[in-house]
């Protein structure tokens, strides 16, 4: 009985404990941006668009969060495709994106 008891608990501790870690599986774009972006877009490297430059970014919000996800994939001028770092999911580069264009709304 104890030992069903403490197995339930147990679950239960389990189960509680994804829960919490599932939120952090999802892609955070402002730590993808901060691991994988800000080295060339914070300082404007080869004339890269400024993170929170709303200027900068107005043509780009124009062209539409999916082909800026695009080019980001397929890689644009002096950016290499997916700005050089394979192991980035789809989801983390669009996160990413929408991180950019959340800063310049
Ligand atoms: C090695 C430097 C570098 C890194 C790292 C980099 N970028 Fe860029 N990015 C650039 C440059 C340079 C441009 C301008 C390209 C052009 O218009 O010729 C650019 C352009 C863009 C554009 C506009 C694309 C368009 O269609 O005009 C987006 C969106 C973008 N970057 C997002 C990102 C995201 C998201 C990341 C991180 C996952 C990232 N960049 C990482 C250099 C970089």
């Amino acid at each position: 009985m104890t030992v069903a008891r403490e197995r339930i608990a147990a679950m239960a501790a389990l189960v509680a404990l994804v829960a919490l870690a599932t939120p952090a599986l999802a892609a955070d774009g402002a730590e993808v941006h901060g691991r994988a972006c800000k080295k060339c877009h914070r300082t404007g490297v080869d004339d890269a668009p400024i993170t929170g430059d709303r200027e900068a970014w107005a043509p780009l919000v124009k062209t539409g969060r999916e082909a800026l996800i695009k080019s980001v994939i397929d890689g644009k001028g002096k950016m290499e495709p997916r700005a050089n770092r394979p192991e980035l999911t789809d989801e983390e580069i669009a996160a990413s994106v929408d991180y950019f264009l959340e800063l310049v709304k």
